[in-house]
């Protein structure tokens, strides 16, 4: 672990320089005008297809607020689980001491993060759209569980840190809108160095030690998990909310058009090769 051990330290102390307190970062209008746009529209979900293109201006804005309160949720969810498996694996087993100080780090930047995503729905959204993930208790063989912990912390954050990354430069964007994007991609940026190190690292570690059918097991499981990643960015309680018609025929119709499969292969690409280049899954996920 000597590679992650210096990778940790690097991170930790970048996290240092750049410690901050969401609570003077950001300013909270009492209400959000509807006149704004709080999300790209080209990332909204029903983007590309002919009943988005069929709305006015003011409707696709009011969706587009309605899929920043969606997209915000999908994170406080993500990082709930995430603080959770984070605390778990402080002062770990045999891992190094640089390894629970950035854990540390990593931690109390996702606490933070969820209470500006948070803030942002409940005051403006009065709601946090219900977490969809289920998870079933079994049995894993050694190291298995944390290898799939840190691997889904990466695909979870890599797919989030593209739209943080587009939306906080994108000028077209209620500055807070813009602002919570530009904030959450500064501390992603280190935390996706970390998991992808430490993924491969636990993977190359433990893999080997598995029954074939775990190994075969863990890479069809990561596969699936990015499709259901993929499948909340789609919420048929969005559509509602901004007033269309037959969300759930929506939701399908837009999970199955060319258009959107591309948005999500695109966007997907670099995480999936670095897992296939990594042996972490043998075949593309059908997103
Ligand atoms: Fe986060
Ligand atoms: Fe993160």
């Amino acid at each position: 672990m000597e590679r992650l051990a210096k990778i940790a330290r690097k991170l930790s102390d970048a996290s240092v320089k750049r410690y901050n307190s969401p609570y003077e970062e950001f300013q909270w209008p009492d209400a959000l005008s509807l006149d704004d746009w709080h999300f790209s529209p080209e990332l909204i979900s029903i983007y590309g297809l002919e009943e988005f293109a069929a709305l006015s201006e003011a409707q696709q804005k009011k969706l587009a607020f309605w899929e920043t309160v969606n997209f915000f949720g999908l994170n406080i969810h993500g990082e709930k689980a995430l603080i959770g498996g984070l605390a778990e694996h402080l002062y770990y087993m045999d891992w190094s001491p640089e390894l629970s100080e950035y854990l540390h780090h990593f931690l109390d930047e996702e606490n933070k993060h969820m209470t500006v995503f948070g803030t942002f729905c409940h005051r403006y959204g009065k709601k946090v759209y219900p977490d969809k993930k289920l998870s079933f208790p079994r049995k894993y063989e050694k190291g298995e569980a944390d290898f799939l912990f840190f691997a889904k912390v990466v695909i979870f954050e890599e797919l989030v840190d593209h739209y943080n990354l587009a939306m906080g430069k994108d000028e077209r964007l209620h500055p807070l809108a813009q602002h919570i994007n530009q904030y959450h991609h500064n501390d992603e940026s280190r935390h996706l160095a970390f998991g992808r190190e430490l993924s491969k690292k636990l993977f190359e570690q433990w893999a080997p030690t598995w029954k074939p059918e775990t190994v075969a097991g863990v890479q069809s499981y990561l596969a699936n998990y990015m499709v259901s990643t993929w499948r909340e960015y789609y919420n048929p309680a969005v559509y509602a909310d901004a007033g269309l018609d037959n969300g759930y025929a929506l939701y399908q119709k837009a999970w199955d058009a060319p258009v959107c499969r591309a948005h999500r292969q695109a966007v997907s690409k670099s995480c999936i090769d670095y897992f296939l280049e990594n042996r972490m899954m043998t075949e593309a996920p059908a997103v």
